[in-house]
């Protein structure tokens, strides 16, 4: 096997159109979100035709954040998430491997009251048991092992902390057709023209087709050790906000 296809490595994962090798694979998601930062929120407002604002709004009110609770925001970027969750009262820190994402969130109004910290899912800096609420909004799709970031998840939260994972997932099957004809198309276009990172965009085309229908997510959230598992379809099923609680 070589580093650049992944051939013949049993845990050759994908990016983009390619199957590379698990470390190629996080080098490049790494770089990817480096690159497109500075258009990161622009490009998420006219992909989503502004929707996302609306799932993050829903999604930060199943977290239902209390103030003065300790709050992780896993994958925060530039922190859509993290600041309605430090809006609410909660002492938030975000823990995101791009520090040009984290940059741009740090620069909004309000950052300095963020913790931003520079980890990746699977490798956790912090204690047992450190959070009340883990929140991680359309980032479990770039962790290189799933099953590693939902145990680091379950790990710095305190037992009966909530998890809340907000994600890309399976459409309706009537919508299938239509939102497969955006993402392949509308999607890698304006990636280009805004961003000058096609590839960025078609690797977000191809892991969000990659990753688990609601109830597969869930069964894995639930061995990962997280109980009252539920879901709840955003936009009939485009996006999926999965929950659960630490065992
Ligand atoms: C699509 S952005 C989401 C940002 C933000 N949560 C939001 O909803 O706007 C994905 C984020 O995941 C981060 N990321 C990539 N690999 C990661 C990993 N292994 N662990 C944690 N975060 C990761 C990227 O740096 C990027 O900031």
């Amino acid at each position: 096997m070589t580093s650049e296809t992944g051939q013949g490595d049993p845990l050759a994962t994908h990016f983009g159109r390619r199957i590379v090798s698990p470390d190629e694979r996080r080098r490049l998601v790494r770089s990817t979100f480096e690159a497109v930062a500075p258009r990161y929120d622009l490009m998420n407002d006219l992909m989503s035709l502004g929707i996302h604002r609306l799932w993050k709004r829903r999604f930060v009110s199943l977290a239902a954040p209390r103030s003065g609770e300790r709050a992780l925001d896993l994958a925060g970027g530039t922190g859509d998430v993290a600041f309605a969750l430090a809006r609410a009262g909660a002492t938030v820190a975000v823990a995101d491997p791009s520090i040009a994402m984290m940059t741009v969130g740090m620069q909004r109004p309000g950052g300095e009251a963020i913790a931003w910290v520079e980890a990746e899912a699977e490798a956790l800096p912090f204690d047992d048991a450190t959070f009340d609420l883990v929140t991680i909004a359309f980032g479990i799709r770039n962790a290189t092992r799933m099953d590693a970031a939902l145990a680091e998840i379950r790990r710095v939260l305190r037992p009966e902390g909530r998890f809340l994972c907000l994600e890309f997932s399976t459409p309706r099957r009537w919508l299938a057709p239509f939102y497969g004809l955006w993402s392949r198309t509308a999607i890698p276009a304006l990636g280009a023209a805004v961003s000058g990172r096609v590839e960025a965009y078609r690797y977000l085309v191809e892991s969000i087709g990659r990753f688990p229908d609601q109830p597969t997510f869930a069964g894995q959230i639930e061995a990962a050790g997280f109980a009252d598992v539920q879901w709840q379809d955003l936009s009939f099923g485009i996006a999926a906000i999965h929950g659960g609680r630490r065992h």
